[in-house]
């Protein structure tokens, strides 16, 4: 998808209240992408709609949703259609994550984890891809995560869902060839948001990884990863270690935070 493609269309962007998702939802809103932002907390959202509109001149609608919800992607779609509001570009941004071991952990919090970062992703795409490929255009960017290339144990939940997204995406990037539908999946690596506080060397800016989604709408990658050594990274775990290495690596990295925060799942 071309620059010039992007002005006068419509993206919806989710978990677009904060961090990645905010960042995405201000480079498309600089382009002149009308906006529909989606996350649970309204406030947040509000004043969010409110800097875009001032700053850039788009209308932004803004549903408070929560995608963990089995309705919620329907919901979503239901509420699109009584606006009259057609899709160009779907972003899945919104995600949850949770550190601790799975012995430990809450069955119906991983149920929760899963259906914000997986089931609410092939949802939504299966409500609003039809509509893009009957007019012969329009983006989907999946957001994974470099956990997608590699176990991660005490993250396992997190790491799958995201393996789930990626995995995902890249078929789906197969089928939808020859519709005039870009579909990319972006994975960042660790990024300063209120996700991820901890110090991590190399850590990146959500504005980075924004402008990776922009590059990567442009690109005909089915998979992008954000930062240079991210890339490296991810290729390092996914093809030439072995499992059993590349989840003693991730568990040593998640173990440590396991040890400094006790409130998590011991
Ligand atoms: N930060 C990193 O290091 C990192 C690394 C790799 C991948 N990622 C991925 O990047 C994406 C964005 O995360 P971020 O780092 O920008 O974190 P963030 O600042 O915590 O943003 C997450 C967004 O998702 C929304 N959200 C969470 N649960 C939701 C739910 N049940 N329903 C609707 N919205 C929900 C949040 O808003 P509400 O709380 O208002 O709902 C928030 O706007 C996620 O998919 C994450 O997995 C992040």
């Amino acid at each position: 998808m071309k620059a010039k493609e992007l002005s006068n269309r419509t993206a919806l962007v989710t978990g677009a209240g904060t961090g990645i998702g905010a960042a995405i939802a201000e480079r498309l809103a600089a382009r002149g992408v009308r906006l529909v932002i989606v996350a649970r907390d309204a406030a947040r959202l509000e004043g969010v709609a409110e800097r875009l509109h001032a700053q850039h001149q788009v209308d932004v609608l803004t549903v408070p949703l929560d995608l963990s919800l089995r309705d919620a992607p329907a919901h979503l779609a239901a509420q699109l259609k009584a606006t009259g509001t057609e899709l160009d570009i779907l972003i899945n941004n919104a995600g949850a994550a949770q550190v601790g071991r799975i012995a430990k952990a809450d069955p119906a919090d991983l149920r929760a984890l899963i259906d914000v970062n997986a089931t609410a992703v092939a949802e939504t795409t299966a409500l609003f891809l039809p509509a893009m490929v009957a007019r012969g255009r329009g983006a989907i960017v999946n957001i994974a995560s470099t956990a997608a290339y590699a176990p991660a144990p005490y993250n396992a939940v997190y790491a799958a869902s995201k393996a789930f997204v990626l995995s995902f995406t890249q078929s789906l990037w197969l089928e939808t060839r020859g519709t005039g539908v870009r579909v990319v999946a972006v994975s960042p690596g660790a990024t300063e948001t209120a996700m991820n506080t901890r110090h991590i060397p190399g850590k990146r800016q959500p504005e980075q990884v924004a402008d990776t989604v922009m590059a990567a709408l442009r690109s005909r990658a089915p998979a992008v990863v954000d930062g240079r050594l991210n890339t490296v990274q991810a290729f390092a775990f996914s093809r030439l270690m072995p499992a059993r290495t590349a989840a003693r690596i991730t568990g040593r990295f998640f173990g440590r935070q396991l040890d400094q925060d006790p409130s998590r799942h011991n």
